[in-house]
């Protein structure tokens, strides 16, 4: 989609349909909801006053404007009270006007900012709005086949009905070069969130490890990141007996991605992002439930975090190395696969006591963080669809975040705030260390039911060493089992946005800007 700004007057947009907000607690419309309403011979005001329109939130109306101004349609959306007006409720209420005006058949739409005066930073804004228009507006269809001939399934941008937003332009007064600035960053955002969502979303017939290595090559191509993928070969020479013990029960062959972008000094290793990629989790010997398993597909979204925070950062190209590591495999319970009571041995040398092969999670991330230590990479940030433990602590709202050095979580928790992604800090007290200590291994890869989430994260953080390291247990967020305002039924993409901002933070404050 083509995404425009434009500092004119709302009147003046020459588009389709234009939406613009109204505040729960105004009597009449304010900013650029007053200007239309005076256009339109006040017949917003007209409706609020008659109780139609109440600005509560996610309310939606549906104007027509009969010739009055070129748009065909307006639509008016509630934003909630002024005094809880954040950037949050701008990409939600964004996603949901576009979605709005592309059922109606709008293809060039016009979103109109709230002045300053919301308490919302215009820039800021410009940057929630097309985030939550391109966020709200995907759908992955690619296996619906088009009703009619010459219909696209509308993979990406279109809906099912073959309806398309061609055009979106933000209208704010305000700098110009700030606005299309912010406008740019939201796309490559948005763009590389829907691109991990639709890597969660294939099915894992078709996005075994080798084709989400392959995928994370093409990519890397089209945005200018280096890319080098470690086969079954080299992974024993490196030692990777952990991620290999977890694809032995499996026929497809596993892949180690690594993905670079050189943007910092040679002498500083930088950043490393590490995402568990297991293409699907049938929990191997230990096998789950049937119930839901096809769910399992999406257990390579930590993976998926990563490489779509990769593609954004190929683009923005922040002063800082970041290098995107996804060790991947699938979890089968093939003739050669791993046993509860085996011991493996990750690439740092470190023996792991097998309690249960459908904790292959930790295992994978185990050698990722491995290799990424041996490289000096400093910090180590891994993601991972982890653990059952952290959706009971957390629920589908908040990822768990993990982590033994208090400034990166700090860190982190900025980066998410700025990102709109929710996270929160668990703990990590060394009395949790007791559930794995194992007495024939040098860890014990589970520490039963109690403060599972918080044991599965320590068994990761025994492979960091002393590097400054943090984990995101996402098992509870990768994924929405219905739509929610901005985004579809199916996989989130959650983690891509916080990456990019956790880079671009470190990449301020090694040049002295943060
Ligand atoms: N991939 C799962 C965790 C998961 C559960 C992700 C639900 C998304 C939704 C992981 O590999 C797993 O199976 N973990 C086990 C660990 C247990 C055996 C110690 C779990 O959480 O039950
Ligand atoms: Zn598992
Ligand atoms: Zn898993």
């Amino acid at each position: 989609m083509d995404v425009r700004v434009s500092t004119r007057d709302v009147q003046q947009f020459d588009g389709d349909a234009v939406a613009v907000g109204i505040f729960s607690d105004d009597a009449e419309p304010q900013g650029p909801a007053a200007a239309l309403d005076e256009a339109m011979a006040g017949v917003i005001a007209g409706l609020q006053a008659s109780g139609e329109i109440t600005g509560v939130a996610d309310e939606v109306t549906l104007l027509h404007t009969l010739g009055k101004i070129e748009p065909a349609r307006v639509a008016v959306i509630g934003l909630g009270p002024r005094s809880r007006f954040t950037v949050d409720r701008v990409r939600r209420a964004s996603a949901i006007a576009c979605r709005q005006l592309r059922k109606a058949g709008a293809q060039r739409v016009g979103l109109a900012l709230a002045g300053a005066e919301s308490g919302v930073n215009l820039a800021q804004a410009a940057r929630a709005a097309t985030e939550g228009a391109l966020l709200g507006l995907y759908e992955f269809r690619l296996y619906k086949t088009p009703k009619q001939e010459g219909q696209t399934n509308g993979n990406g941008g279109g809906s099912g009905d073959g309806k398309r937003i061609e055009s979106l332009t933000i209208l704010g007064r305000g700098r110009e070069p700030a606005l299309r600035a912010a406008v740019e960053r939201g796309q490559i955002l948005a763009e590389a969130s829907n691109f991990a969502r639709d890597l969660g979303n294939e099915p894992p017939n078709v996005l075994t490890p080798t084709e989400l290595a392959n995928r994370a090559r093409a990519m890397a191509h089209e945005v200018g990141l280096e890319c080098e993928i470690f086969g079954p070969d080299r992974m024993r020479e490196l030692g990777m007996g952990a991620l290999l013990g977890v694809a032995q029960g499996s026929a497809e062959e596993p892949r180690f991605i690594i993905l670079r972008h050189r943007g910092g000094p040679k002498s500083e290793p930088g950043l490393a992002l590490v995402g568990k990629g297991i293409t699907f989790d049938t929990g191997g010997i230990s096998i789950k439930p049937a119930a839901d398993m096809d769910a399992m597909k999406m257990d390579m979204c930590g993976g998926a975090a990563v490489i779509g925070a990769m593609m954004a950062i190929g683009r923005l190209k922040p002063a800082v190395n970041v290098t995107g590591i996804v060790p991947t495999t699938e979890n089968m319970p093939g003739g050669k696969a791993f046993r509860p009571g085996d011991i493996l041995r990750a690439a740092n040398g470190k023996t792991i006591e097998i309690v249960n092969t459908d904790a292959e999670g930790r295992l994978v991330l185990a050698d990722g963080v491995s290799w990424a230590v041996k490289q000096g990479y400093a910090p180590i940030v891994d993601a991972a669809t982890l653990t059952g433990a952290c959706v009971i602590a957390l629920g589908h709202v908040r990822a768990g975040l993990f982590s033994y050095d208090e400034g990166l979580t700090r860190t982190i928790q900025t980066a998410a705030e700025t990102a709109g992604e929710k996270v929160w800090p668990m703990p990590m007290d060394a009395e949790y260390d007791e559930q794995i200590r194992s007495e024939i291994a040098d860890v014990k890869q589970t520490g039963g039911r109690p403060a599972g989430a918080i044991t599965a994260a320590k068994v990761i953080g025994n492979f960091a060493g002393d590097v400054p390291w943090a984990h995101l247990d996402i098992a509870g967020v990768n994924a929405k089992d219905r739509r929610d305002a901005e985004l579809d039924k199916g996989a989130t993409g959650f983690g891509v946005r916080t990456f990019v901002e956790l880079a671009t933070l470190l990449s301020e404050r090694s040049n002295g800007k943060g």
